[in-house]
């Protein structure tokens, strides 16, 4: 885990901008990240508990800010929203990230105090878009799948949506406090703007921020081909591919090639051999990481699960016990891969190309862990076997998974 912010237990992220412009995209990346670092994160999202408590299909005229009665249903939805966020701080929540337009000073006023009346540290994330494809494609591709517009004509849809954006910019106040914490991110990743930040988990955040884009590639995981270890149930070690690892390594190459992925996608190995093996029929020159290196068994190394249940009883029962925690004597944990992981999820956020990346069971249970934002206790049992490629395809929010099992026929 990341060290905690030293100023703070408590952060909240309060998101700010009109419609259709990246605020749920960035809100649930921070959520994923922070939660697969250990950090109790959660977004509260206002569109959500709109949806929710005033009915999915609400057009254009409910977010007109002069139609009193559809305004005061709006700020009761967003303060109660607040209000659980606040009630899930107080129950051990570490960083909230409040998901609404907040396009208005007023009610900014009104939800930091009621935040630092809590004693919780709060930072404003704003996110304007000048490039108007951006917003045009944003709401192309996310908003009219929203069920907001279920069973709406799509023409309709962008229509009223533009409509609805309007409303909200009839009353914009973009951030200017120069007493308050903000980032402004201006046109994903162009230019940014940071007032008054404090703390160490805020400067990490931007850091992320600024490597985040939402243009939308493939990433492939996989395990290297069976090496000669994995024939014999030992684990760790730096052996060769066998014979059938050999032939997945061919395989792999040919799916790459016939899924027409092989011109543009960067390949990522670990430093051992096996992954450099399954990496060669690829021929391409492959990015070797030293974090991409199978979990540390340490002294356990080169022994079979039965002989380290035989000869360290005690470590295997250790094991058993927390298997996420649990550090091999002279080796690493499951938390250590994590941690040694962060820079390579930061650099995979950066590349626009798509990524296969070739590495070792635990390790792809990490990185699977992140990208599809399952809990840590459930990444040391994620099902990983050899000879499997797990294609990830990115959709609005998140990845479609399709697993291609390609068994070696010898
Ligand atoms: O058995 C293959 C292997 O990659 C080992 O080198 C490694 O120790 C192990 O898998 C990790 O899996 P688990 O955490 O389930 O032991």
């Amino acid at each position: 885990m990341i060290p905690r912010n030293p100023d703070t237990e408590k952060l909240a992220l309060v998101m700010v901008g009109l419609p259709a412009r990246g605020k749920t995209f960035i809100s649930r990346k921070i959520a994923r990240y922070l939660s697969w670092l250990g950090y109790r994160a959660r977004v509260f999202n206002v569109g959500d508990y709109r949806r929710a408590l005033a009915g999915p299909k609400q057009r254009a005229q409910f977010f007109d800010p002069h139609q009193a009665q559809h305004y005061e249903t709006r700020l009761g939805i967003a303060f109660g929203a607040l209000s659980d966020m606040i009630a899930w701080f107080r129950a051990g929540g570490e960083v909230g990230i409040y998901d609404a337009t907040n396009t208005e000073r007023n009610r900014r006023e009104r939800v930091y105090e009621t935040l630092r009346a809590e004693g919780i540290q709060v930072v404003f994330v704003e996110s304007i878009c000048e490039d108007e494809s951006v917003v045009e494609a944003n709401v192309r591709d996310n908003k009219l799948r929203s069920p907001d517009y279920a069973d709406v004509e799509p023409e309709e849809a962008v229509r009223d949506f533009r409509e609805r954006i309007a409303y909200y910019e009839s009353t914009y106040e973009p951030l200017d406090d120069p007493e308050k914490s903000y980032v402004k991110l201006i046109d994903v990743g162009r230019q940014f703007v940071v007032n008054r930040l404090e703390g160490y988990l805020s400067a990490r955040l931007i850091f992320f921020l600024m490597n985040i884009h939402p243009a939308r590639r493939p990433i492939w995981l996989t395990r290297h081909g069976e090496c000669r270890f994995n024939v014999d149930e030992r684990i760790g070690g730096d052996t060769e591919l066998s014979a059938r690892g050999s032939e997945y390594a061919k395989s792999l190459a040919k799916l790459v090639n016939e899924q027409g992925q092989s011109k543009d996608m960067v390949v990522w190995t670990s430093t051992l051999k096996r992954t450099l093996q399954t990496a060669e029929s690829l021929h391409k020159t492959p990015v070797a990481w030293r974090a991409l290196d199978e979990i540390d068994a340490g002294v356990c190394d080169s022994l079979t699960y039965a002989e380290i249940k035989a000869q360290l009883p005690d470590e295997y029962a250790a094991r058993a016990q927390d298997k996420f925690r649990y550090r091999y004597p002279r080796g690493g944990s499951y938390a250590d891969v994590i941690q040694r992981l962060e820079p390579v999820i930061v650099e995979l956020e950066r590349q626009r190309s798509p990524v296969l990346m070739i590495a070792h069971q635990a390790v792809i249970r990490a990185l699977y862990g992140y990208l599809m934002g399952r809990p840590q206790d459930e990444c040391p049992y994620l099902p990983v076997p050899l000879h499997t490629v797990i294609a990830l395809t990115p959709t609005a929010y998140g990845y479609e998974e399709r697993r291609y099992q390609l068994e070696p026929h010898i």
